[in-house]
């Protein structure tokens, strides 16, 4: 944030919002690239950025190479094009123009060249028609309409704002969707995916026609949620359509959620979502993991795998909590 006070004082002038809480910059350009991602500061030639876990760190480039060129990702003597870094008032004085690297943010140009940051309360979302803050549901703007990749270095990865599965990738400079493999799920921080239950996943995604199809809708049905080994969603029936917001729901602890017969059934009966946790509400401390073959097991910790390990030749017991030379076939780990 530039002006912290004015942008204060703007919120009010720009709604007339009633005294609505001012919320802090949640929209940090950085919450979309990997750690340590360099980023050409799109409100400023002089700067780059740098990604410090989410957060920006802003870096003026040196008085002998005052500006910082998105073409090289390196500071300069002279800059030959500079639409990456303009903020243009000079048809706009007195007025507001977009922050085009976050939808809640915009700049009051207090005169030709003094843009001054603010960012809109509550989730709202800046519109430059209407020259304030609207709902989200009122606002066109979408990541896309900003040219991310003109302001990061080619094949730089950038997170997926609704969607665990997926990332882009500005390859060649170009933002392009990719999804990790099936059962993970994209760390922004990391810049890589990982197994489902290495992620902290805000909101499940839904899996893809989790309630049928238009031509097959399915009507009251519980089907899995694909992530985790308790959850479900629950499709209601909505006539001809599917559920289009099916409601998430769990299975009580120490039991899990069984596609076969849609209903919650005990752990070792289950075979879990790929990428999933065995340890999830469950009461035990060692517990057989999924990996085909019945000789992983997994150490638990607050619901959550601590430890992966292996009783080699011999098949891991969940009653016994041991590793046993007898074959052991639970459903949840032999093969389908
Ligand atoms: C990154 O941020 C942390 C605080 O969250 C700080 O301690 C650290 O020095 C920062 N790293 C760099 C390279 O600036
Ligand atoms: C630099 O930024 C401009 C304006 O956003 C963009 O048109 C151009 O493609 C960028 N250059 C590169 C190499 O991305
Ligand atoms: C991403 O991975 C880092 C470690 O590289 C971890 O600290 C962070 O919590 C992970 N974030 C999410 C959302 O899982
Ligand atoms: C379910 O298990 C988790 C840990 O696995 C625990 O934190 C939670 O309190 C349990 N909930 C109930 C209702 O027992
Ligand atoms: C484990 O215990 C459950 C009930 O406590 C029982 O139904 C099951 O047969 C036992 N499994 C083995 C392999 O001993």
């Amino acid at each position: 944030m530039k002006a912290p006070v004015a942008a204060q004082m703007l919120m009010f002038l720009l709604v007339g919002l009633t005294s609505s809480t001012i919320l802090p910059d949640t929209d940090d350009i950085c919450r979309l690239f990997p750690d340590k991602t360099e980023v050409a500061d799109p409100s400023s030639c002089n700067h780059y950025i740098t990604c410090n876990n989410s957060v920006s760190e802003y870096t003026r480039c040196a008085t002998s190479t005052p500006y910082f060129d998105n073409s090289t990702m390196k500071c300069t003597k002279t800059l030959s094009d500079d639409r990456h870094c303009q903020l243009s008032c000079l048809e706009h004085v007195g007025r507001f123009i977009s922050d085009k690297t976050t939808c809640k943010g915009y700049y009051f140009c207090q005169d030709e060249t003094t843009p001054i940051h603010g960012i809109c309360p509550n989730d709202l979302h800046f519109d430059f028609q209407a020259q304030s803050c609207v709902y989200k549901s009122k606002s066109k703007c979408t990541l896309s309409s900003f040219d991310i990749c003109s302001v990061v270095k080619t094949d730089t990865k950038v997170a997926h704002e609704s969607d665990c599965r997926k990332y882009y990738q500005c390859t060649k400079r170009v933002l392009t969707l990719k999804n990790c493999a099936s059962g993970q799920y994209y760390n922004s921080t990391a810049g890589a995916c990982y197994e489902k239950w290495k992620v902290n996943c805000p909101k499940i995604p839904f899996p893809d026609n989790v309630c049928g199809t238009v031509k097959t809708p399915l009507k009251n049905k519980f089907v899995t949620d694909d992530a985790t080994c308790r959850g479900y969603f629950y499709c209601a029936d909505k006539g001809s359509i599917p559920d289009p917001a099916p409601v998430w729901g769990q299975c009580k602890n120490d039991t899990f959620f069984d596609t076969t017969t849609s209903s919650c059934a005990s752990p070792l009966n289950v075979k879990c979502p790929t990428g999933a946790d065995r340890c999830e509400g469950r009461s035990l401390t060692f517990v057989s993991g999924s990996e085909t073959g019945c000789r992983q097991y997994l150490r638990c910790q607050n619901g959550k795998t601590e430890e992966e390990k292996s009783c080699g030749n011999y098949f891991f017991d969940e009653n016994l909590t041991a590793c046993i030379s007898t074959p052991i076939t639970y459903t949840s780990c032999v093969r389908k």
